[in-house]
């Protein structure tokens, strides 16, 4: 197949902005145009304050009315934001026995916490509706094990079975934190995922929905988790408190004044963003509903173009998702080597599907043993990504897919 004749001049600047794209179909690509640096340039030479401060505040409050949540804490990465779910919920006294169950497909700091901080944890198989947690599976563990929380991703934007979870949850009581770091603006029933649990965090990395150059955030509709978070995400100190809630807890351990804001409650961490994220961040949300349209249209491409030629997750009915690459599963790991060559013959980018199975990989197996289950594995061996983002439209997209069937046919 010959090379699409526009490829690489695409660019939407109601969207993107002038923003860098090689001459390859990039898997992912930046959000931060030159038009918003050049804003970033005017804001530092009015030489403000670079730590974090108001602007992080200001950020705060705008992504909280932007989700649909009271309470949203900034930080400087999606990992960092995962963390910081862990820690609150420990710190917050709601996960006394430490008992977790997390998912087979995700990202590797979706889980990695639950192994610092040594949690009992239990892995669960995926859906293929949704390549999400599989919620027959989730019964079984919550049956077997009684977790005190659950973390979810909605893959790649896909949303995971929202009401078969909530009813578990109901039936079963554990928190749930939803790791969305890659899922900004996907809907379940035109509610915002990110709002369905009790924490849920987001990424700003390059390449996402949106970027701060490195950041992330946790939102919570729950206040008490909001102050450990505060807490938690600046060394464990007061100082980030509301004046109210600081005065109280300083009398409480009948510590004077002058030494409130450095009086230490938690143990605590740095993992704080600075003001210069957060400048970039309120650039960035203004353009977020119209990337993640078009994120969503493009999948919808994908979808109806490699109907039949390879299996994706279809997703629920009433659900929208919001993808940040389109995964495809080929039917074998010969057919996906056959597609993989075909695509870099043609720059189009490519990789294996998230981190496949993440029970196949060391930091899990040498401590727990490898896991392995039907729609896990299958996603291991057979899943790949095809380019999905805001610099990417229906024609490029529908001139990729044909290079994917072509090569599917060819393999036979
Ligand atoms: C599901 C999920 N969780 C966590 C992360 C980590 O986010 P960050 O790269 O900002 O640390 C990612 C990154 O893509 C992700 O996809």
């Amino acid at each position: 197949m010959t090379p699409f004749p526009a490829s690489n001049s695409v660019e939407d600047p109601a969207l993107t902005g002038k923003t860098f794209r090689s001459q390859r179909y990039d898997l992912a690509v930046d959000t931060i145009s030159r038009e918003e640096i050049d804003e970033v340039i005017k804001w530092l030479q009015g030489y403000p304050r670079l730590t974090m401060a108001d602007e992080t505040k200001r950020f705060e409050e705008m992504w909280s009315k932007w989700l649909g949540v009271k309470y949203s804490v900034m930080c400087n990465s999606g990992s960092s934001a995962n963390l910081l779910m862990y820690a609150a919920a420990e710190s917050s006294g709601r996960a006394k026995k430490k008992k977790i169950i997390v998912p087979a497909t995700g990202w590797a700091t979706t889980i990695a916490p639950a192994v610092q901080f040594n949690w009992q944890s239990a892995m669960c198989e995926s859906s293929r509706k949704t390549f999400g947690m599989d919620p027959d599976q989730l019964a079984k563990l919550c049956e077997q094990h009684r977790p005190e929380a659950v973390i979810v991703v909605p893959v790649l934007g896909v949303p995971y079975d929202v009401d078969a979870i909530l009813e578990l949850k109901k039936k079963y009581g554990f928190m749930l934190f939803e790791d969305c770091c890659a899922s900004h603006g996907a809907l379940h029933k035109g509610q915002k995922i990110g709002t369905f649990g009790d924490m849920s965090s987001f990424s700003f990395y390059y390449g996402h929905h949106m970027s701060t150059i490195e950041g992330g955030v946790v939102s919570t509709n729950d206040e008490e988790l909001y102050h450990h978070l505060l807490m938690l995400r600046s060394h464990g100190w007061l100082k980030d408190l509301p004046q109210e809630l600081a005065d109280a807890t300083r009398a409480k351990y009948g510590i004077d004044n002058f030494r409130q804001p450095f009086t230490f409650v938690i143990p605590g961490y740095n993992l704080r963003p600075t003001d210069l994220n957060a400048i970039i961040g309120m650039l960035q949300l203004k353009k977020l509903d119209a990337t993640v349209q078009r994120r969503a249209s493009n999948h919808l491409v994908y979808q109806k173009e490699l109907a039949g030629v390879v299996e994706f997750a279809p997703g629920l009915p009433g659900d929208t998702i919001s993808s940040i690459s389109f995964c495809a599963v080929a039917r074998s790991s010969a057919e996906r080597k056959k597609i993989v060559t075909e695509l870099d013959k043609n720059k189009i980018d490519t990789r294996i599907f998230t981190a496949g199975n993440l029970g196949c990989h060391p930091f899990w197996f040498e401590r727990f043993g490898k896991f392995s289950a039907p729609v896990a594995d299958w996603l291991n061996q057979g899943g790949f990504f095809l380019p999905n983002n805001q610099t990417l439209d229906r024609p490029e997209i529908e001139w990729i897919c044909g290079i994917v069937r072509d090569a599917a046919k060819r393999s036979g």
